[in-house]
């Protein structure tokens, strides 16, 4: 990965050596390469050049105000699920105009909170909520912008629980039933129909789950256009995956190609969510060595990153790549990598063949994504700091939690 580059024997984020990061921040520590960002985002919009478009990054993947920001600065949109969110995008300096809403359970406050803020559009995901919008845009005295997350029926692939456009899942309006409730929303006065989208799941390594999500999707288009109603975008959604291991995920031009093919001809701008894809391997965890526990059975490799820091190899079993900072040569010893969490379930990696000693670094790769954004303080473990390299320097983009604000908001009986 030429963002996180091995030279003279150590691993850089850019030309930063991590071994500095670590001494600078110390660890467990996420650290971003800004031009990694940079040129994933730049992979979306040089592919679709030449077609009117908006690329709403998916904040959940990684919602640090630094991502954030440098994402607006390069005139991206966003895909938020929650006030908090959105809240995030304004801080950040984002455009409230770019943002689409998406998520099952938007409540009361959250919608207010998005009509007063002027966002993009709702990615509607049931007759409930379409309704509870259009209450509360006749309330307020204004058009709620409305696309429905329509819900295609098509497998992507991928892990069960990141799957999200199958009929059996909680996300999107059935098929069947968009037509009708685009026709209900067309004819309200407090909504604006300006959209029809799709998010069928993540991680996606095959291009064809996209394609024919987006058939279906046209389909319908044509039965709206039929009945007098135009849209004025088409969301394809996220889930592009990206390479962890050994997958052979399709180039963002690749992905795009068949859905550029298909929409030819077509003019309404095209909207994307992506969120993995433009940040899961701008980003590395470093972590230390505590203790290293050779035994007859397993040698466990102790560091002081947790399940807590990264959630994904617990949850889902994901692999993640997992590095020496500064290689050592010698005979391997296969490890369980794991964290100082009490669960069993605390791993980062297993059965991992590396030279290790005690206080040595090592990194997590493709951490980027769902990496921090998923991270708790479970045993009361103070969350990572996260770091920001750009070029030569480095930006410290949150600072390690102090132990204090982890019980800041609870209090003792009288
Ligand atoms: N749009 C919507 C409506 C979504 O729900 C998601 C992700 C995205 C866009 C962005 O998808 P992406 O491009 O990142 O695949 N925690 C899991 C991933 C959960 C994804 C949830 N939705 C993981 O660590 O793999």
């Amino acid at each position: 990965m030429p963002f996180f580059p091995l030279h003279e024997g150590a691993l850089h984020a850019e030309s930063v050596p991590l071994e500095s990061v670590a001494a600078r921040f110390g660890t467990p520590c996420f650290v971003y390469s800004r031009a990694a960002i940079e040129a994933a985002y730049r992979a979306f919009t040089d592919a679709l050049a030449g077609r009117d478009h908006l690329v709403c990054y998916a904040l959940k993947a990684n919602p640090n105000l630094a991502v954030v920001g440098l994402l607006a600065r390069l005139g991206a949109g966003f895909d938020i699920v929650s006030g908090g969110e959105l809240a995030r995008v304004t801080a950040a300096g984002g455009d409230p105009a770019k943002v689409v809403f998406s998520g099952v359970g938007k409540s009361e406050a959250e919608i207010r909170q998005a009509l007063a803020a002027g966002i993009l559009c709702f990615n509607v995901e049931s007759a409930s909520e379409l309704a509870r919008i259009e209450r509360i845009a006749a309330t307020a005295g204004v058009r709620a912008p409305v696309s429905l997350r329509v819900n295609p029926d098509v497998d992507p692939k991928t892990h069960p629980y990141i799957a999200t456009g199958l009929k059996e899942t909680k996300f999107g309006v059935a098929f069947e039933d968009a037509l009708p409730l685009y026709r209900q929303a067309a004819a309200s006065r407090s909504l604006e129909v300006v959209g029809m989208d799709f998010h069928i799941g993540s991680q996606i390594t095959e291009v064809a789950p996209f394609a024919d999500a987006l058939e279906k999707g046209l389909e319908l288009v044509g039965a709206l256009e039929g009945r007098g109603i135009r849209l004025r975008h088409i969301d394809l959604g996220g889930g592009l995956g990206i390479r962890y291991r050994d997958e052979h995920p399709p180039s963002v031009a690749g992905y795009l190609r068949p859905m550029l093919a298909q929409l030819a001809g077509r003019s309404e701008k095209i909207l994307l969510e992506p969120g993995r894809a433009l940040v899961g391997n701008a980003g590395v965890l470093l972590a230390r060595v505590e203790y290293l526990k050779h035994g007859a059975e397993r040698n466990f490799a102790v560091v002081d990153a947790a399940m807590n820091d990264l959630l994904r190899p617990a949850l889902y079993d994901a692999w993640h790549d997992i590095v020496p900072v500064a290689p050592r040569s010698g005979a391997t010893r296969r490890y369980e990598v794991v964290g100082p969490v009490c669960e069993s379930g605390d791993f980062l990696g297993h059965a991992r063949d590396l030279v290790l000693e005690e206080g040595d670094l090592v990194a997590v790769r493709s951490a980027g994504a769902y990496g921090m954004s998923m991270s708790s303080n479970y045993n009361t473990r103070p969350r990572a700091a996260e770091v920001m390299v750009d070029g030569a320097s480095m930006h410290l983009v949150r600072r390690r939690e102090p132990i204090d604000a982890l019980f800041a908001l609870e209090q003792r009986l009288p």
